[in-house]
């Protein structure tokens, strides 16, 4: 029987990447860039376009997309409403508009629509450009509500890469580095990254130590519960590996903040808009309610850079006088483009799809925990999911160079995923709409580059 055609189109790598046009192009990005920007690499090519599910480079290979402009095109690229939507808007505006000064009509559509798909304590909105700069707006916002200064943030977040948000994360130094020695007024404190316990304990034996450490070394020997003014979070991390908390950590925090009149700052950049398998990952913990969240990424629906903070009324009412955003922040054709996005999450069902490619992610990914000696853990909610690789299972000793050898093998293979200089972790960020076979096409050629550096390694 003649093999029955693909539904979509499959990655098909012909030139072992870099190809000869990456190259190219890749020795002028070298000189042309700064040296940070080229210094971090790991993605070895030069992208020329984008379509549906996939990359193509500058040599004419394609590639699966698990990255989606880090969260950010979760319908997939050139999702023809969202994009039809912001040229449409792009003609009628004319271009760029300062909406804080003029107010274009677009403005409050996306607004109304986003308190609509909030928390029901979230009223209100502020507009702004990038999840840092939205991540920064929400500090000013708790900080002004409440009078104090101090802000608890987690070892191991990453809330952007500007001065405050840069230092209230960061994932590791070189984020923090010539930030920090600037920028007061943040106490970082351990996250339940339960797989690497900091304080090596176990859960739920440990009876949450990393908890405890709030109240009995902070308050007890840092500042007064009077002095914070709320403790920003992400739901679940992200950068450091997609790690989940256990439920009691979130209701604890949740009771901490209350206890103390903490501003809970949701950072739900990446984690925001079905991600994670709920609209907002918060609701993966029912009853938390939070009072100010971030917003950006897959915000945009994929066209135009666009973030915004949700909050309750007292928050965002409580200074007449705090300037957010900026000249580019909501612009007409932004707004417009992700409010055709919003819609199109729930016209069509993305976040089913969503629960059917963590199902998949769930059945493929999970037995490599045992099928592996290189792979220490395996972290999936939703469509947020990592591996983390280990040398040694029982001392988890980190892998970067075994993990490094297998994005490049899974590029090479066809699948671009999320792998960092020095990490040993590989992150997964399919398109909220990836359809399932596609998903695992995608997981195969991994777990195949697993397999293959595993054996070369023996
Ligand atoms: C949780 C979180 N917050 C904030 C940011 C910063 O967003 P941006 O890169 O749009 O400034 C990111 C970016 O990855 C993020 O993951």
């Amino acid at each position: 029987m003649a093999p029955q055609k693909p539904a979509y189109p499959l990655p098909q790598v012909r030139v072992p990447p870099p190809g000869p046009k990456s190259r190219a192009l890749m020795a002028r990005e070298q000189r042309l860039l700064y040296s940070a920007w080229s210094a971090g690499k790991t993605v070895p090519f030069i992208l020329q376009r984008k379509a549906g599910w996939l990359l193509e480079d500058v040599d004419g290979n394609r590639y699966l997309d698990m990255v989606t402009g880090w969260a950010s095109t979760p319908l997939g690229a050139g999702y023809r409403p969202v994009l039809q939507a912001a040229v449409d808007a792009l003609w009628e505006s004319g271009g760029v508009e300062c909406v804080s000064y003029i107010t274009d009509y677009h403005v409050l559509a996306l607004a109304e629509k986003l308190v609509a798909l909030a928390p029901s304590n979230l009223t209100r909105v502020a507009p702004d450009t990038t999840g840092t700069e939205a991540v920064e707006a929400a500090l000013r916002l708790a900080r002004a509500a409440t009078g104090r200064y101090f802000v608890i943030t987690f070892h191991g977040s990453f809330h952007g890469g500007n001065y405050a948000a840069g230092t209230a994360g960061p994932t590791s130094p070189d984020v923090g580095r010539g930030l920090r020695e600037y920028v007061h007024g943040f106490i970082h404190v351990p996250y339940p990254t339960c797989y690497r316990c900091p304080f090596g304990q176990t859960y739920p034996e440990c009876g949450l130590t990393c908890l405890r450490y709030i109240e009995d070394v902070v308050l007890r020997y840092e500042v007064d519960p009077e002095q914070i003014a709320g403790v920003l979070f992400e739901p679940i991390q992200g950068e450091n590996g997609v790690q989940i908390p256990p439920d009691e950590w979130m209701q604890g925090l949740h009771a901490l903040a209350r206890k103390y009149g903490w501003m809970l700052i949701d950072d739900e950049v990446q984690t925001g808009l079905g991600r994670t398998g709920k609209m907002w990952a918060i609701e993966h913990w029912p009853g938390v309610d939070v009072d100010l969240m971030p917003l950006a990424k897959s915000l945009s629906g994929g066209a135009l850079p666009i973030a915004a903070v949700l909050g309750t009324e007292a928050v965002m009412t409580a200074d007449d006088e705090i300037y957010l955003g900026g000249t580019f922040a909501w612009q007409p054709a932004a707004c417009a483009a992700a409010l055709a996005g919003l819609e199109a999450l729930e016209r069509e069902r993305v976040l089913d799809n969503v629960a059917e490619l963590e199902r998949i992610a769930r059945e493929v990914m999970l037995p490599w925990r045992t099928r592996y000696a290189l792979v220490g853990d395996v972290r999936i909610k939703g469509t947020y999911i990592a591996v983390e690789f280990v040398r040694d299972r029982a001392r988890k000793t980190p892998a970067p160079e075994e993990a490094a050898a297998i994005h490049r093998r899974a590029v090479a293979k066809g699948l671009v995923a999320i792998y960092e200089w020095e990490i040993w972790w590989i992150r997964l960020l399919p398109a909220l709409n990836m359809p399932p076979e596609l998903f695992r096409h995608g997981l195969a050629l991994l777990e195949e580059a697993i397999a293959e550096v595993e054996r070369e390694a023996a």
